[in-house]
């Protein structure tokens, strides 16, 4: 951040300069661009960068030696500006934003649901859909020049031409690279929403997302320090909780840090967190695992690495802790995490680990192929954890209660009951089907009232609420 200092000291001793140098860095682009394309120039004109003399070729600069660099009037630029570049005087942001998950968000190739993007449905749906918010690999052609399949992306693991990982795009929108606007919901609804991760349904229903709303003008989303309890005291947004300031918390970009479940896979687990000296980071699952000490050295995939800290998965909601307390009291904030932490228990050891037994079983037996969505229970089984099972945690654990048990564990009840044990019998016939289900199912007491019905007692209740309420 020298640089940073460096202008700011300019901008503060000659009010002027500062535009004026900016109007002179942007110069050889300007004549042109605001005719061709107004809104772009008047987005940067609008920008922070503009008043601190950061211009066109800051940014679109390139080496000739570039993978994606092209001359042009009297220039060497690119038009990918990646995360490489923008460190040149963010390095902080960058540094943290490295190792996130989001940085790694477009190594999807090998999964489940790249499968069922690329084979079940199709490229251009891929290219269209998980791309846009995962992230394209950027190609270039021999001009120099994005190809039109792998961009326009502002995907949020974008694998660049220069070998970096991520688009400040993604949240930024581009010309303004306003931190304003990256604190608002919106910046992070493009992808975090729809039915298998609805964290922007979820807030929008909670407390919070109704208190925002209400109150946004009295939220000061312009002030360059934004700290929760001070500069608002009403309605964190996602980046609130994620990545601003409050309590000990500065800012970070790495919106990993202050979350301790894991809620996406079949069966949630802690996450541990070991930051190398590279910056890379892991997480290492598990409720209490030997994490190295720092300044140990550890075989990685990617070679032997120096462990430069840790945060274990009780630092890290530690760290969520304290930014909740700036509004409320921690006895609240435990009984939150209590409600939350019950709901994963729930779906996990009542439904997910009974059903992924059984899974694993049929497999293992051969009653189902080893390909996946080639049989019926396995879309049963996928939507089961990946759409309804997320659902239902991720409503727990951001106080949205129509996604914790509607659109949550009452999908994921309905559709063990009612499709995944029905198809169990149609793959492995009655009698197998009978014995997994005695194996891993009806032996929990919550799953029995399915084998033997409902008990004279819930029976009864029932009964007699309709009968006091509605007469019937
Ligand atoms: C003489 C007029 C002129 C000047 C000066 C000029 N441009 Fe352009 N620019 C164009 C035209 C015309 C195009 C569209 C054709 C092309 O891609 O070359 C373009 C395209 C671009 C593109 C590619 C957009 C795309 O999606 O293909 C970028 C990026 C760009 N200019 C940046 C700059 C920058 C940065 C400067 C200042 C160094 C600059 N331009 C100066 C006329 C100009
Ligand atoms: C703070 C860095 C930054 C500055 C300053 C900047 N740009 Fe950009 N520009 C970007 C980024 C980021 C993109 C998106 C490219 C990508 O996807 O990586 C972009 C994209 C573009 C594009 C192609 C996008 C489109 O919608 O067609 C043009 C043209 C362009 N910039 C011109 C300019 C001009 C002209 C200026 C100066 C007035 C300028 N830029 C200043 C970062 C910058
Ligand atoms: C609307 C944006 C969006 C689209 C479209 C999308 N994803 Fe995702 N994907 C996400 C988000 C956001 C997450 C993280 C969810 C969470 O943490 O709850 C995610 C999670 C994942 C994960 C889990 C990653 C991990 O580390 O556990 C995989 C794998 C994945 N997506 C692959 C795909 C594939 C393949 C497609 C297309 C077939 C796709 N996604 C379409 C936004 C999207
Ligand atoms: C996931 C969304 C997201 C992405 C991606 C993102 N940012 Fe940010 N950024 C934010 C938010 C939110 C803030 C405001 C933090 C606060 O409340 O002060 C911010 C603030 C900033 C600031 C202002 C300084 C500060 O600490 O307030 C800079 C500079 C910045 N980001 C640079 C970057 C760069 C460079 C990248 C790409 C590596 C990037 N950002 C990617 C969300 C994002
Ligand atoms: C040549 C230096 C330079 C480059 C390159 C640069 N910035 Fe900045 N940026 C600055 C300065 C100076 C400021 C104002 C001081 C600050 O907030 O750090 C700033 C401010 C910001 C802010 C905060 C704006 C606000 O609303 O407070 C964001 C966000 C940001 N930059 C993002 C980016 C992104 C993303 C890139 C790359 C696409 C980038 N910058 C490239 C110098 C640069
Ligand atoms: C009041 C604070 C708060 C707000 C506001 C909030 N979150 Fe969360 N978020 C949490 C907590 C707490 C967790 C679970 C933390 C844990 O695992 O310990 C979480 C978990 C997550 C996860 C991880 C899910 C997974 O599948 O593992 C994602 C992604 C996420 N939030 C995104 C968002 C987005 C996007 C928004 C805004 C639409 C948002 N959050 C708003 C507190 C918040
Ligand atoms: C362009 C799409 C996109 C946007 C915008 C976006 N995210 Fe994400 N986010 C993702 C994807 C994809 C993942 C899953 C990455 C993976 O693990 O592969 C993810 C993962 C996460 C996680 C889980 C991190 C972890 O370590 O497991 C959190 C928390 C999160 N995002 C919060 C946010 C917040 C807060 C914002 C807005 C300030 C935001 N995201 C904006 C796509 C996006
Ligand atoms: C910027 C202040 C702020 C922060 C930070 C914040 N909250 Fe809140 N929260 C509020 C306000 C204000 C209410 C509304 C209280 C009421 O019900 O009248 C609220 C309500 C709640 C509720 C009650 C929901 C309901 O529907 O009745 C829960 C639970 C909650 N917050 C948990 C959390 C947790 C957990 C965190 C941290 C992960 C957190 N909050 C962070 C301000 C905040």
């Amino acid at each position: 951040m020298e640089r940073t200092i460096v202008l700011l000291l300019v901008g503060a001793g000659m009010a002027l300069s500062g535009a004026a140098a900016a109007a002179e860095s942007a110069d050889p682009c300007l004549g042109c661009h605001a005719k061709r394309d107004p809104g772009i120039v008047n987005g940067w004109m609008a920008s922070q960068h503009h008043r601190m003399e950061v211009g066109c070729l800051d940014c679109h600069g390139a080496d000739p030696k570039d993978a994606d660099a092209f001359k042009h009037n009297g220039h060497t630029i690119a038009i990918i500006v990646s995360p490489a570049d923008c460190a040149q005087c963010h390095e902080k942001e960058v540094d943290e934003q490295k190792g996130s998950h989001h940085a790694k968000a477009g190594q999807i190739l090998g999964s489940l649901d790249n499968l069922l993007g690329e084979v079940v449905g199709g490229p251009a749906a891929v290219t269209a859909g998980c791309r846009q918010c995962h992230g394209s690999r950027v190609k270039v052609d021999a001009r120099g020049r994005p190809t039109w399949d792998t961009w326009p992306n502002t995907g949020m693991g974008r694998i660049n031409p220069d070998g970096s990982l991520g688009s400040c795009s993604a949240c930024h929108a581009r010309h303004e690279f306003s931190a304003a606007q990256a604190r608002q919901p919106e910046a992070c609804g493009k992808c975090h929403l729809g039915p298998d991760h609805p964290q922007m349904e979820v807030w929008e229903e909670s407390k919070h997302g109704v208190l925002y709303r209400a109150n946004r003008e009295k939220m000061n989303l312009d002030k360059d320090a934004w700290v929760a309890g001070k500069d608002y005291h009403s309605g964190p947004t996602c980046a609130s909780c994620h990545m601003s300031a409050g309590g000990r918390q500065g800012v970070t970009h790495d919106v990993g840090e202050r979350i301790s479940w894991t809620l996406r896979p079949p069966v949630s687990t802690k996450l541990n967190m070991v930051v190398y000296e590279d910056l890379s980071k892991e997480d290492i699952n598990g409720e209490a695992p030997a994490l190295p000490a720092a300044g140990s050295t550890v075989r990685t995939g990617s070679g032997d690495k120096k462990v430069a800290r840790t945060m274990s998965w009780r630092e890290r909601r530690g760290a969520m802790q304290d930014l909740c307390r700036q509004c409320h009291e921690p006895s609240f904030v435990d009984g939150a995490y209590r409600q939350f932490d019950d709901v994963v228990a729930l779906y996990n050891d009542k439904f997910a680990k009974p059903a992924k037994a059984i899974m694993d079983d049929l497999r293992g037996g051969g009653r189902i192929t080893g390909a996946d969505f080639d049989d019926p229970i396995e879309w049963t089984w996928y939507e089961l954890w990946h759409h309804e099972g997320r659902r239902a945690r991720h409503g727990a654990a951001m106080q949205g209660p129509d996604y914790a048990w509607w659109h949550g564990l009452y999908e994921v009840s309905k559709h063990f009951y009612e499709k995944f044990i029905p198809q169990i019998k149609q793959v492995a016939g009655e009698a197998l089907a009978q014995e997994l289900l005695e194996r891993h199912v009806y032996s929990q007491p919550g799953h029995q009232w399915h084998r033997d019905g409902m008990s004279r007692e819930q029976l009864e209740k029932v009964r007699k609420f309709y009968e006091e309420r509605y007469q019937q």
